[in-house]
């Protein structure tokens, strides 16, 4: 019997358990596994049973909840005013029963609409009081919420004052937490070459970031906010929607790239119309428009039902989808041997643009939604996210298909792969891979890392060919002759590539860093350790707490960085680097090996009596030290002046020693 003809009784318990797994996924673990819209088709399936039957309604049915995200390891705080979720629709016709249903409540109006985007980002709210950010909570269950404030105030967007004067005492500004899709393409990508789970999307992304516990280790990942309305408010100060989002941008902060004031329901539509049309070139994913009763005294009349407001609902675009051939699934050797599982597809257009391949991330996944070979599979972008195999037509599938076995050997060197405890990913353990070697040269040779003009990945690929180098440091031996080896590399070329790579040997420090493919290393975090340590030797020989003291590295890369200098393959080729006449620049600034403060992190706060801030910076920095913005558990010393503010109180908080002028001088002079 088909899932939809059980009696309503046996379907809607089965529907209240899927909907109650894919909420968890969802909200608390932030790997979802069906669509959107399949879940809020489900959903939608469930409250039409439990409207047609109310005798088997349930108090606790996921249709009478807002979800949860709270986890374990958050304080969580109360919202002033709770944080509800919104009705949402794909149909016109609903959305013009919306405007009926207003219509008949306030029949004398003309109804005066504000259309906005729907961000697709993590709903958080922030509390101002005073005109500075006191916390800022997930949604949470709606009542309460996580207390992720650490983590919020690493968004560089986000103030911790509101500019000006003129702002009430006390506000709680609403808004989404987001990824851009470049941001997000990054990290997965570094996620899948650790051998770690990617995200779906840069939602799910931006979810599970502010859950982490570590808030250095979202320091490391360049998050977003944007803020669109408003809570508890106190004095009162808007009389409409429109009003808030100028303001929002008089105090600093971030809003909207576009709204629409709309007189009645067909402006409405035409709004939501043109929001399709620009969203594409917004900064962050946005999954449809919410339209708001404009005057905030008409939202107070029309109220709330239990979970959401009457004055508002969202309409949801859907996300364009299309069927296709699966032709194979091909195995991709990444440069730390991770082996990714690549759908071909018979090539197919899908919002706007050809699609011919997409990722199926790994072996679990592939089971999970069993793909096969020669399936008919869905696929879907929604919005601009890269295209994804989200189901399988298991009712096309040919009579011959069989599961698809990954592979238990590398399919370019053909070593038995491992898979690591903790790791989604297979990995080929051969360092000496062909297809690893061009991977890490092409990746050492990148805009990202050395930069090296005329290094491009097919001359990559012939000098691998041609057994002319096997290694990084083979790079800096080419002759002239080898390169005139290269297929179509006349005299010019050749003189430029050589020109190119001797220029490379005096890169900055932070591009070798990052060219040499540690684990959880990228350009940000490269960065931090050139600064640090000034020196590739210093940084071969930090331990875990030296590592783990540096701003902006969590205890997961100081472990990738660990395992990674003690292979002695990898302290061999540091060696072999500076053998082949690899002299990277260190930063201007970077601690500086030998003074009486290496390795020591600063903060400065208030006004020192004869040094201003950039002497004092000077003299530390001279002296091998770094200084730092703000205050955590890896600063060694707060210098302290004349009004010090929040940061000497932090600084007393978390134990950091506190100096006055007098003891800096003092230890400047060892
Ligand atoms: S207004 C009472 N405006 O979508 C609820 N929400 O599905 C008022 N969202 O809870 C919410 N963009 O997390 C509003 N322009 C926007 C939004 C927006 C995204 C989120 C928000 C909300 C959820 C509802």
């Amino acid at each position: 019997m088909n899932e939809t003809d059980l009696p309503p009784a046996e379907r809607i318990a089965r529907l209240r358990e899927s909907l109650a797994r894919h909420d968890r996924l969802y909200h608390r673990e932030a790997r979802p596994e069906i669509s959107d819209q399949d879940y809020d088709r489900l959903k939608r399936e469930l409250a039409d049973l439990e409207a047609a039957h109310p005798e088997l309604a349930a108090a606790d049915s996921p249709t009478a909840a807002v979800g949860d995200d709270r986890i374990e390891g958050f304080v969580r705080r109360r919202h002033r005013l709770a944080m509800l979720s919104l009705d949402n629709t794909y149909s016109e016709a609903e959305l013009r029963a919306f405007d009926q249903r207003l219509r008949k409540l306030f029949p004398d109006s003309a109804l005066a609409y504000l259309v906005e985007p729907k961000i697709d980002g993590v709903a958080v709210s922030l509390t101002y009081e005073n005109g500075r950010l006191v916390h800022g909570l997930t949604r949470g269950n709606g009542v309460e919420g996580d207390d992720v404030t650490a983590n919020l105030r690493t968004i560089a967007d986000l103030p911790d004052r509101l500019r000006g004067a003129d702002h009430p005492r006390l506000i709680e500004i609403r808004g989404e937490v987001y990824f851009t899709l470049e941001e997000f393409q990054r990290i997965n990508a570094e996620r899948e070459e650790a051998g770690l789970e990617a995200y779906a999307n840069p939602r799910n992304l931006a979810a599970g970031t502010l859950k982490q516990l570590d808030a250095r280790e979202v320091a490391r990942r360049r998050l977003h906010i944007v803020l669109y309305g408003f809570g508890h408010c106190e004095p009162e100060v808007f009389q409409h929607q429109s009003e808030v989002h100028p303001r929002l941008r008089d105090w600093g902060l971030p809003g909207l790239e576009r709204h629409w004031r709309a007189d009645g329901i067909d402006a409405v539509w035409s709004a939501i119309g043109e929001l399709d049309a620009l969203r594409a070139g917004f900064a962050y994913a946005t999954d449809g428009a919410v339209v708001k009763l404009d005057a905030l005294s008409l939202q107070a009349e029309a109220g709330f039902t239990a979970k959401a407001p009457r004055w508002a609902i969202a309409y949801k675009f859907a996300a364009e989808r299309a069927e296709t051939l699966l032709r194979a699934i091909r195995i991709q050797v990444g440069r730390t041997g991770v082996l990714t599982p690549v759908a071909e597809l018979e090539p197919v257009l899908l919002a706007g643009s050809t699609v011919s391949r997409a990722t199926l991330h790994n072996e679990d996944e592939i089971r999970r939604k069993d793909v096969r070979e020669g399936d008919t599979v869905v696929v879907e972008k929604a919005g601009e996210i890269i295209p994804a195999v989200v189901s399988v037509r298991h009712d096309l599938r040919p009579s011959d298909s069989r599961p698809f076995n990954f592979p238990k050997e590398c399919p370019e060197c053909e070593t038995p792969a491992v898979r690591l405890p903790g790791e989604v990913a297979w990995r080929c353990p051969n360092s000496a891979c062909p297809r690893q070697v061009r991977r890490r040269l092409q990746h050492f040779a990148s805009k990202a890392c050395l930069d090296i003009d005329g290094l491009g990945e097919a001359v990559v690929d012939q000098l691998v060919e041609k057994d002319l180098v096997r290694t990084l440091p083979d790079l800096y031996r080419l002759t002239r002759g080898d390169l005139l080896r290269i297929d179509h590399f006349a005299d010019k070329a050749a003189d430029n590539l050589k020109t190119a790579l001797d220029r490379s040997r005096t890169a900055e420090l932070w591009r070798v860093i990052h060219g040499l493919g540690i684990p959880q290393v990228g350009a940000t975090a490269a960065k931090d350790l050139a600064r640090a340590f000034g020196d590739l030797n210093r940084l071969a020989e930090a331990d875990l707490e030296t590592l783990q003291r540096i701003d902006g590295i969590g205890e997961k890369t100081a472990h990738g960085i660990r395992a990674f200098f003690n292979e002695p393959a990898n302290r061999a080729l540091l060696d072999d680097l500076a053998s082949a006449g690899l002299r990277p620049s260190p930063p201007a600034g970077a601690a500086g090996g030998d003074g009486p403060l290496a390795g020591k992190t600063f903060v400065l706060t208030g006004t020192l009596p004869n040094l201003t801030r950039p002497q004092a910076t000077e003299k530390i920095e001279a002296a091998g030290g770094r200084v730092t913005g703000s205050v955590s558990k890896k600063t060694d010393y707060v210098v302290a002046g004349e009004e010090a503010g929040s940061k000497l109180a932090k600084a007393e908080r978390l134990g950091v020693p506190v100096l006055d002028e007098a003891a800096l001088l003092k230890l400047l002079a060892g």
